[in-house]
């Protein structure tokens, strides 16, 4: 190694769902003695790191408690923060800070800048439009026909898109997000797509200023019902690795095709990108197409992703932040995981939280709290996705035995999950 973590190096890791306890778990197994912070984290985080109660869009708030503790590292886990320049206050207070400066993350905060960056690029994507008025979204929907894409521009938690099977469908949509305001300021331009077919795959990369070196590829599950089905979510479940891609030279086209050409690009506007690139792609006849790049670890991917990690997390967080990623050996173990979310009930259109959660006898694989709080003692549901239960194991049927047995024995009230996460993979 090149660069040098301090002893006890104190790391602050921004955010509250399950990512973020996968983030900080990982960063418990690291070889050096961390000192681990939280903000705001979550019931399960409290656990394994100190919970401090500021909220990820709080960036002040963030930037004067890692300065107040002299924190070594900051690992920024969702997109609000970094979306509101909180790596950028980082660099400007002298604090490493893991995450995208607010020029980079556009890629994921606006996906009209992310599609004007892959034409400039030639990345392959859906063909699209965008349009702040309406009336000529849907003109446009007429004109183009079904099945369309439908999405708000901005964050929308994952849940701004439609996959319309009927023009009815997508002007529905349209006014929906325009006109009723569903997504609020994130809805007022709408993005109109081609649909593309195929197989998903979400392909996430260390990216510093010389490297990107790729993670296992991993498969989300987005829709709430079994056999993809129903609204769209924040994801319902995930495995990886997903069988063939690697050994198909997958990820290599990938990284020719797309992740170079955009990370060149990026530099060519000036735009330096480090922390976790995220392609969500859809395998087609013609090859990999770019769905979606968000500017940080997937979730639940990383659920599945970094339980599967046989380097040292801290090591790769901090060598990003120093651009010697090249001098770090990244490591895969050869198993397989999947994960399965447990969402309250509602979710995702209106979850009711509030209710008791009981563990059970819930051990056999690994826990990672999404929204759950603690009230004197008593752990209680406060988001829409609750408890990721991964299973780690030599075979996908194992794996998913292990996940399931969780996902069956933790109990509360209007609990659901879907049963056909990994479909039948052996
Ligand atoms: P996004 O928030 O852009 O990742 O979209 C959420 C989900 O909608 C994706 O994971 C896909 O399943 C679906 N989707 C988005 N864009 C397209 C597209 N152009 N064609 C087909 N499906 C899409
Ligand atoms: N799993 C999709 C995302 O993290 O946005």
């Amino acid at each position: 190694m090149t660069f040098s973590i301090p002893q006890q190096p104190k790391v602050l890791v921004v955010g509250n769902g399950a990512r973020e306890h996968a983030i900080a778990w990982a960063l418990r197994q690291s070889s050096h003695d961390v000192t681990l912070y939280a903000a705001p984290g979550n019931a399960g985080i409290a656990d394994i790191a100190a919970c401090v109660n500021i909220t990820v869009d709080d960036v002040e708030g963030l930037v004067e408690f890692a300065e107040k503790e002299a924190v070594d590292l900051v690992v920024v886990g969702p997109e609000l923060p970094l979306a509101r320049g909180l790596a950028d206050r980082c660099f400007e207070k002298g604090i490493r800070v893991f995450g995208p400066e607010l020029a980079a993350a556009r890629l994921e905060s606006s996906k009209a800048f992310a599609k004007s960056v892959m034409a400039a690029a030639c990345v392959p994507t859906a063909s699209y439009q965008t349009f702040t008025d309406a009336e000529s979204a849907k003109a446009y929907v007429h004109q183009c026909g079904a099945p369309i894409v439908v999405k708000a521009d901005g964050l929308a938690a994952g849940k701004g898109v439609v996959v319309a099977d009927t023009v009815e469908e997508a002007c529905a949509a349209i006014d929906e997000m325009m006109v009723g305001a569903k997504f609020g300021a994130s809805g007022t331009t709408v993005v109109i797509e081609q649909c593309l077919r195929g197989e998903e795959v979400s392909m996430m990369f260390f990216v510093d200023a010389h490297t990107a070196v790729p993670m296992i590829p991993a498969r989300d599950h987005k829709r709430v019902g079994e056999g993809d089905t129903g609204a769209n979510t924040g994801g319902m479940g995930a495995f990886a690795p997903v069988p063939g891609f690697v050994e198909s030279g997958m990820v290599e086209v990938v990284q020719q095709r797309i992740i170079s050409p955009l990370l060149n690009e990026l530099k060519s506007r000036g735009i330096q990108y480090r922390g976790v690139l995220y392609a969500g792609l859809m395998m087609t006849e013609d090859g990999p197409f770019v769905i979606e790049f968000n500017c940080r670890f997937g979730d639940p991917e990383t659920e599945v992703v970094l339980p599967l990690l046989d380097s040292d997390l801290l090591e790769i967080l901090w060598a990003v932040t120093d651009d010697s990623l090249a001098d770090v050996s990244i490591r895969w173990k050869p198993q397989k995981a999947i994960c399965v979310v447990l969402a309250s009930p509602g979710y995702p259109e209106q979850p009711r939280t509030g209710g008791e959660i009981q563990t059970g006898d819930a051990t056999a694989g690994l826990i990672f709290h999404a929204g759950t709080r603690r009230v004197q003692g008593t752990l209680l549901t406060a988001g829409g996705r609750v408890i990721v239960c991964c299973g780690v194991a030599d075979s996908f049927a194992t794996a998913r035995d292990i996940a399931y047995a969780d996902a069956d024995a933790i109990y509360f009230e209007g609990k659901h999950f879907r049963r056909d996460i990994a479909g039948s993979l052996k």
